[in-house]
């Protein structure tokens, strides 16, 4: 594998061409309109998977999106790695703040990223880096240096709670059957500072509907005299944080898994520095419950956070008016050991008791999942450590991360086996977010450091 490093600068210029075109197919998996692109996107990654090298690719169907399988088995007797990825996105609005077009890619420097990135929807999460391991594992093909059975399992309902793929994975134990997952869709903490991303938060997503009069009202004929439902929504949502910023559910914090001052000391190790985060979002100060650090709070703490809230007139100029409804969507970061129905459901029972009589109060669960860790001294996470040390000439730190990657809970407990999470993309590179990027280096280090991880699993697993 002495060459891969010149095989990926030999084929720059291609492998970023290829991903530029996955990038133009807009595969919003959250907007029905988008369904053929969806669709168009599958096909495009199986015929890539087709090209690179594997035997046998298929469009697994699915109550909802096709999943691409994929696979290339050289030798039953030798380890199998299952990579899993997605080729859906985040829908791109506001459009208006991107300063090029998201389904038009194209590369430009950042301050970080100063030998350039891709700036298009789906370049980081998780395209770009989906992409990484097709092209890893056309150089192991091309190369004769495949050491292990590969399986590829890429998904198009990701973003959008990934029910399909539930429903796939139940079915199909024997046909995913491995010896490690293998996942490109998390971050790392820069690319002077490689990390493995070894722990996910669960999440509980709701709806909540506020209902008050059976129609609009007149703001002066009728207010003060009947409850407002956006005033009272807001109020309720204001209720559930603390002056601690501690989550006032009952029972919220019942199985939340406390971590050892030790572990806390180890956290407290990485490199950070709260002013460049402070500045880097331009904001005054940090906030979040006390007691705790920045990647605390954003790691091993469980969140109940407002992603939208609407009701009422919000067009041009003023319209006086008590709307009928106000809505809010809300979400919930869970740490290991909090069960996410549970949660769901002490959130229902807590919203409702919380409501005024003079409203009724409706609450919609969306989707959740468990969250997630993975131990250190695996073989899977020792390979992937040996692979980063020798591409990035550093070891790479074990971290936390806040986001869900919910189906890597349902991996473990219905194919037994444990997922490794490299990541290679950076906070600052704005996934779910206008201008989200994916820096040039990091694609390219991510296709040169994959096959080093086969490389050690296999010789590990000896
Ligand atoms: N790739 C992200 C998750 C992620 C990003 C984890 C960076 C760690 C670091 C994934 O596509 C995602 O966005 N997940 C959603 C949950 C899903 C159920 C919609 C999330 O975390 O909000
Ligand atoms: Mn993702
Ligand atoms: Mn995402």
């Amino acid at each position: 594998m002495e060459n891969i490093k010149q095989y990926v600068q030999e084929n720059k210029e291609r492998f970023l061409n290829e991903l530029i075109d996955l990038l133009k197919i807009p595969s919003v998996s959250a907007d029905s309109a988008y369904a053929q692109d969806v669709i168009d996107t599958a096909n495009a990654v199986k015929s890539s998977l087709e090209k690179a090298g594997c035997d046998f690719v298929e469009l697994c169907e699915t109550p909802g999106y096709p999943i691409v399988y994929g696979e290339k088995i050289i030798d039953p007797s030798l380890p199998t790695v299952l990579v899993y990825g997605h080729y859906d996105v985040q829908p791109a609005d506001p459009i208006e703040l991107w300063t090029s077009p998201p389904f038009e890619p194209v590369i430009k420097p950042t301050e970080i990223h100063p030998e350039g990135a891709i700036f298009a929807r789906g370049a980081c999460d998780d395209k770009g880096q989906m992409y990484m391991h097709v092209k890893a594992f056309e150089y192991m093909i091309a190369n004769n240096c495949l050491p292990c059975n590969v399986k590829f399992m890429i998904e198009g309902e990701e973003e959008v709670g990934s029910k399909s793929l539930g429903w796939f994975v139940e079915r199909n134990q024997e046909k995913l059957a491995n010896d490690v997952i293998l996942i490109s869709d998390t971050g790392m903490i820069s690319n002077q500072q490689p990390s493995i991303t070894t722990g996910l938060r669960g999440l509980s997503y709701v709806e909540v509907e506020v209902t008050g009069p059976n129609r609009d009202l007149h703001s002066g004929l009728y207010g003060g005299a009947v409850a407002n439902p956006i005033n009272v929504l807001t109020k309720m949502i204001a209720s559930l944080h603390d002056e601690n910023n501690h989550i006032t559910i009952p029972g919220f914090y019942d199985k939340v898994e406390e971590l050892s001052a030790e572990e806390r000391a180890q956290m407290a190790q990485r490199p950070f520095n709260q002013d460049n985060y402070n500045k880097a979002l331009d904001i005054a100060e940090e906030f979040g419950e006390k007691g705790y650090t920045t990647n605390e709070r954003n790691s091993i703490r469980p969140t109940l956070d407002v992603n939208g809230i609407w009701g009422g007139y919000t067009g041009e100029g003023a319209k006086t008016v008590i709307a009928s409804k106000a809505y809010a969507k809300i979400s919930m970061r869970l740490v290991p050991n909090q069960n996410w129905e549970e949660i769901t459901e002490l959130f229902q029972k807590h919203f409702e008791s919380i409501a005024p009589k003079a409203v009724k109060v409706l609450v919609k669960p969306h989707h959740g999942g468990q969250g997630y860790v993975t131990p250190i001294d695996s073989v899977g996470y020792q390979a992937a450590a040996k692979a980063y040390t020798e591409t990035f000439g550093v070891a790479p730190i074990p971290v936390r991360s806040g986001g869900s990657i919910p189906i890597v809970a349902l991996f473990e407990q219905e194919l037994k086996s444990k997922t490794i999470m490299m990541g290679f993309g950076l906070d600052s590179d704005a996934i779910h977010s206008p201008n989200e990027h994916f820096g040039v280096f990091n694609y390219l280090k991510g296709i040169e450091t994959i096959p080093l991880f086969y490389k050690y699993f296999a010789e590990m697993n000896k």
